[in-house]
């Protein structure tokens, strides 16, 4: 009797948890077949030239949101219209004919980044460097943005490579005349991103939240699987990637080795600022490069590597301080949490974002894919703290499908993303809409850029991932990583051509240009920046609306150097420039007193020609605004 009425009561308490998992379960279901199309077409309205939110757009730029103040986002930025392409490219593929719309799309963004790719701003410009592809971002109808900016960034070429090739690949197995298109149209705009890849991966530039300069986990592995990736294409197409592919297994190995500390990928590295590098960098970057039939030891860095897991956790526990996000007050362990960028982010807020928490459901819905695909599953010393937060009783071990230790943990991981997207869904206005943040104060409201395209983005990967709708494999049977320590990286220089056949315009000739490196020692207060103008039209032919930007990378009080390499288009030509104060608080310009002449070298050098000088002029003072 006693035993009879103990199993009734547990019979009965385990019927409520299910009856309470079921309910959860239908209505994250819901609210994932509801909001999925929205975020779709809510992508699609910040797309030019038709987006509804978005007049004015280019064909085929996509707005990283339609908020023109508090913050202004009305700009195409590469690295969020690259992570939309990816997404709108895979949706495509997955059920041409009910997508069909989306292709039009596709064919836009290919001939929009072709011309983008041509267009000369502060970063540098196609020829020869090829060092305008790493600009950030641009104005929503294709031109130059003047303004100073975190740059160049690193990831905007290897994502909207990835983005492409997912497209060209498709195209190439529906007949000769996809093939042709893929070989002629498509892949010369690709072969520009690779060319930049290859030769500066192992340079400096900003990490994806454009803060902090150095070298960011998630740039490099965009990189790797851009060159994999690429060179597979390549071979499938009869071209050639040149020697920037083979960089590869160097990327690799600069991936693998540089960024773990011990306990996980330390997301910034070879900077100077206070961060635990505990950031979501990482598991975003497991994301793009995710394959559900890599193996977890993949250089790639796949979701259901041990240390991409032990990552994943020592960043989200950073969430899980209720002084300092009340919203995730009283969460257990083996619950999501509302998560943002890292926890010593103070922008607007530095409160949870929508793209990271789906982001952050995406990761683990990719990881228990992989773990079935696979029909196993290894915990070891460096992701068991991960595990024993789902289930206290995990050990160390190696447990295949026919384990029930397997089923159990697959679940307990399942059931830990469902929770992640239950987060975003309690969050999410009725009518669906996105914004970059959610408040981590009560009442939780929207924070920041509203309309988000990257967080629409993010919902749907998520949803796929979740439904079990996984992209095309990439990773590669064998992949070759040297052993650490890893060779001296000797990058190539590229090559780099306007891709005419997608829409580029041809003018080779005039974007011919030579590297100089102004670097000019000016001590400036906060808030006053730096130009170079003068007499080439990279210089803005001395319109200050063109002029150069000079960047602080390298600026301390005791150096104070402003400095930025520039291909000046007036080879072999006498330059003449002068640097500029623009002062804060739209106080005048404070001009040198006297031209600086420089001769250039011919057409065609590749060797930066370095200037060092001093500020020769008045100086300013804040205008206390
Ligand atoms: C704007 C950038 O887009 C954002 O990522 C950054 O946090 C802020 N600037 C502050 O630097
Ligand atoms: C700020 C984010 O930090 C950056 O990653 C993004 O590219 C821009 N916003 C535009 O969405």
């Amino acid at each position: 009797m006693v035993l009879g009425s103990r199993s009734f009561y547990l019979t009965a308490a385990s019927l409520v948890l299910a009856a309470a998992a079921g309910a959860e379960c239908d209505r994250l279901g819901e609210y994932i077949a509801e909001e999925r199309p929205v975020a779709l077409q809510s992508v699609l309205d910040n797309i030019g030239p038709n987006g509804s939110q978005v007049p004015g757009t280019a064909a085929g730029l996509v707005v990283a949101s339609p908020s023109k103040h508090d913050p202004d986002y009305f700009y195409t930025w590469s690295r969020d219209a690259g992570l939309t392409f990816k997404m709108i490219v895979e949706e495509f593929i997955r059920n041409p004919s009910s997508h069909a719309h989306l292709e039009e799309h596709i064919d836009n963004y290919i001939r929009s980044q072709a011309i983008l790719q041509t267009v000369t701003n502060p970063s540098g410009s196609l020829l020869p460097s090829g060092r305008g592809l790493g600009e950030v971002k641009y104005h929503v109808d294709g031109s130059r943005y003047n303004g100073a900016w975190g740059r160049p960034q690193h990831d905007g070429p290897p994502l909207r490579a990835i983005a492409i090739i997912g497209y060209a690949k498709w195209l190439a197995e529906q007949g000769p005349d996809g093939e042709a298109e893929a070989r002629d149209v498509i892949w010369p705009v690709i072969a520009n991103d690779l060319s930049y890849t290859g030769q500066y991966w192992n340079t400096t530039g900003f990490d994806l939240w454009e803060e902090v300069h150095g070298a960011s986990f998630f740039t490099v592995q965009s990189q790797y699987r851009a060159l994999v990736e690429g060179a597979q294409l390549a071979d499938r197409l009869g071209v050639s990637c040149g020697p920037a592919c083979d960089q590869a297994p160097e990327v690799a190995c600069f991936l693998n080795s540089a960024f773990w500390n011990g306990q996980y990928f330390v997301s910034n590295i070879h900077h100077s600022h206070a961060r635990s590098g505990r950031d979501a960098n990482s598991m975003l970057g497991s994301n793009v490069v995710f394959d559900v039939n890599a193996p977890c030891d993949s250089p790639s860095i796949q979701p259901c590597a041990s240390r991409a897991l032990a990552s994943f956790k020592q960043w989200v526990d950073g969430f899980r301080d209720a002084g300092a996000y009340p919203i995730n007050a009283g969460i257990p362990r083996n619950r999501g949490v509302a998560v943002g960028r890292y926890t010593e982010d103070v922008y607007l807020g530095g409160h949870p974002w929508y793209l990271i928490t789906f982001g952050a459901a995406e990761f683990l819905y990719n990881a228990a894919a992989q773990w079935e695909r696979q029909g196993s599953l290894t915990i070891d010393s460096t992701s068991r703290a991960f595990f024993a937060d789902l289930d206290a009783s995990v050990s160390e071990g190696t447990y295949s499908a026919d384990n029930p230790v397997f089923s159990r943990v697959v679940d307990a991981v399942t059931a830990y993303a469902d929770s992640f997207v239950e987060v975003a869904r309690r969050y999410t206005p009725e009518n669906g809409a996105l914004a970059e943040q959610y408040n981590r104060y009560h009442p939780f409201q929207p924070v920041g850029a509203r309309d988000l395209t990257w967080s629409y983005a993010a919902m749907i990967t998520m949803a796929a991932s979740r439904a079990g709708e996984h992209a095309a494999s990439w990773v590669p049977d064998s992949e070759s990583v040297p052993s650490a320590p890893c060779p001296v990286p000797n990058p190539p220089h590229g090559t780099y051509a306007p891709a005419v056949a997608a829409g580029a315009p041809n003018n080779t000739d005039s974007l011919c240009a030579v590297p100089v490196e102004f670097r000019v020692l000016a001590s400036t207060y906060y808030g006053e920046d730096i130009y170079v103008f003068g007499s080439a039209s990279n210089l803005g032919n001395w319109d200050m609306g063109s002029a150069q930007p000079l960047s602080t990378n390298e600026y301390s009080d005791n150096y104070p150097l402003w400095n930025a390499v520039v291909d000046v288009d007036a080879p072999g030509q006498t330059l003449k420039y002068k640097y500029v104060r623009r002062q804060n608080c739209n106080q005048g310009y404070i001009y040198e007193w006297v031209d600086r002449t420089l001769d250039l070298p011919p057409c065609g050098t590749t060797d930066v020609l370095v200037v060092n000088e001093q500020w020769n002029g008045p100086t300013g003072q804040p205008g206390n605004c």
